[in-house]
């Protein structure tokens, strides 16, 4: 053993039972809000053909260009811890034929995803998403209702100072036209922007919007925003959608330089903000992807959806759930009635958490004195200590008083209590 000191690699980190508890119940809280709502829950494999995110996310994104976990399997097939989800799951909707279902066919996940980023608070290479995507409708209602149930989720899980801003990109083509004016503005201040931004201007020219550089934040300052050029059904979608949100009662603020890092976006984006994390604010976000079914092989299908970074949810939380404590600890070994003792303690904890009761008792050889004390720092609420076949003492952890109770009625003696 000496010398061996094995680390979780850089950027990932182990989920310890007091995390795993809050992430339970981030878990369930969405799972009942998607339910509610009618999304059904789906899995994808955790790597896809590497093409799949190439085509989906986009050649000239951050994640394709730098980000991917990328391998070739022992076939010389080129494989890709998937970085996102909604790709593979366009991928499966084509792949199984659901444009044949009653559309919009609404699903919801949850699940481990890669990027290799510079780790960093809120940013790590194995994180967790929960999201949804509702594919096959343009409505308008599909967006505030997707948005909508983003908003339930921070209201239920009570995530302090989020806010959300809204955008849109418009449709492919009018953002084209777009596209064409804002390289041709930013080819007009190329000596106020960054290398990077400068060097992308053809390929990723909304990615200026996003850039840290002072210079090129001065510059965009008065560019051309897409929100502003928004026409005829675009800016009607658009319309609506603020429509539908003012009369749900969810509060956004219009951003007209949002962009996201994925290129398969149209029309709405949004993104939900905290003012308790740094620099990585976004706890979760997403938008309209029109062309996306379409582009991996399916028939023209409108979508939207989002994901959630469970990990950035945790962090504005800051919440360490206090353990759940035990209703009952049994104690075992040498004591009382001696052997007889462990074989009616074990049957005592099933019997109890048969009956919906959290049950424990010692595994550590621990006397009687070292029991107690093991079963206070579990924060049980009752020790029961055998006596004799059937006779046992019920002590309160509490209030420290003990009474007699016949085992033959445990769970009914403790069901008692409760009420
Ligand atoms: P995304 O904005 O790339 O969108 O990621 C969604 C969320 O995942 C982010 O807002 C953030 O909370 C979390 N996240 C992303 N990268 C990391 C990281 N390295 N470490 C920790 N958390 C991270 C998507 O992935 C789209 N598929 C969302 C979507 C669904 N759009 C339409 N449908």
């Amino acid at each position: 053993m000496a010398g061996l000191k094995y680390q979780a690699p850089r950027g990932t980190f182990d989920v310890l039972p007091a995390h795993a508890r809050t992430r339970g119940r981030i878990a369930e809280t969405a799972a009942a809000i998607f339910a509610r709502a009618g999304y059904e829950p789906i899995a994808t494999p955790s790597f896809e053909d590497t093409e799949l995110f190439e085509r989906g996310v986009g050649h000239s994104t951050d994640i394709v260009r730098k980000e991917m976990f990328t391998f070739e399997d022992k076939g010389g097939r080129s494989l890709t811890l998937r970085p996102e989800g909604t790709a593979p799951i366009c991928r499966a909707y084509v792949e199984h034929g659901m444009h044949k279902l009653a559309q919009p066919v609404k699903l919801s996940y949850t699940g481990p995803f890669f990027r290799h980023e510079r780790p960093q608070a809120g940013r790590y290479r194995q994180f967790h998403q929960l999201g949804i995507e509702a594919i096959g409708s343009d409505a308008p209602l599909a967006d505030a209702e997707a948005i909508g149930l983003f908003a339930e989720l921070v209201a239920e899980l009570g995530i302090p100072g989020v806010e959300l801003r809204l955008g849109s990109l418009g449709s492919l083509s009018a953002r084209q036209t777009y596209l064409e004016e804002l390289k041709a503005y930013l080819r007009a201040h190329e000596e106020e922007l960054s290398k990077e931004v400068r060097e992308r201007i053809d390929v990723n020219p909304l990615r200026a919007f996003d850039s840290d550089d002072e210079g090129t934040r001065a510059a965009m300052a008065s560019a051309p925003t897409l929100v502003e050029r928004l026409e005829g059904e675009d800016a009607e979608h658009f319309g609506e959608v603020r429509a539908l949100l003012d009369a749900a009662g969810i509060e956004y603020t219009i951003d007209p330089t949002l962009v996201r890092g994925l290129d398969y976006y149209t029309r709405t984006i949004f993104s939900f903000v905290c003012d308790r994390l740094g620099a990585q604010s976004e706890i979760g976000g997403g938008g309209r992807y029109d062309g996306l079914v379409e582009q991996l092989g399916g028939p023209p299908t409108p979508a939207i959806g989002w994901a959630a970074g469970i990990e950035r949810i945790l962090l504005a939380l800051e919440e360490e759930v206090a353990t759940e404590g035990r209703d009952v600890f049994v104690v075992t070994g040498s004591q009382g009635i001696g052997k007889a003792q462990n074989a009616l303690a074990i049957t005592l904890v099933n019997e109890l958490r048969r009956a919906g009761l959290s049950a424990e008792f010692d595994l550590a050889g621990r006397g009687l004195k070292g029991q107690l004390k093991h079963a206070d720092r579990i924060g049980a609420r009752r020790v029961l200590i055998l006596e004799a076949e059937g006779v046992a003492q019920l002590r309160d952890m509490e209030s420290g008083e003990q009474r007699p109770v016949d085992t033959a009625h445990l769970v009914a003696e403790i069901a008692g209590d409760r009420s």
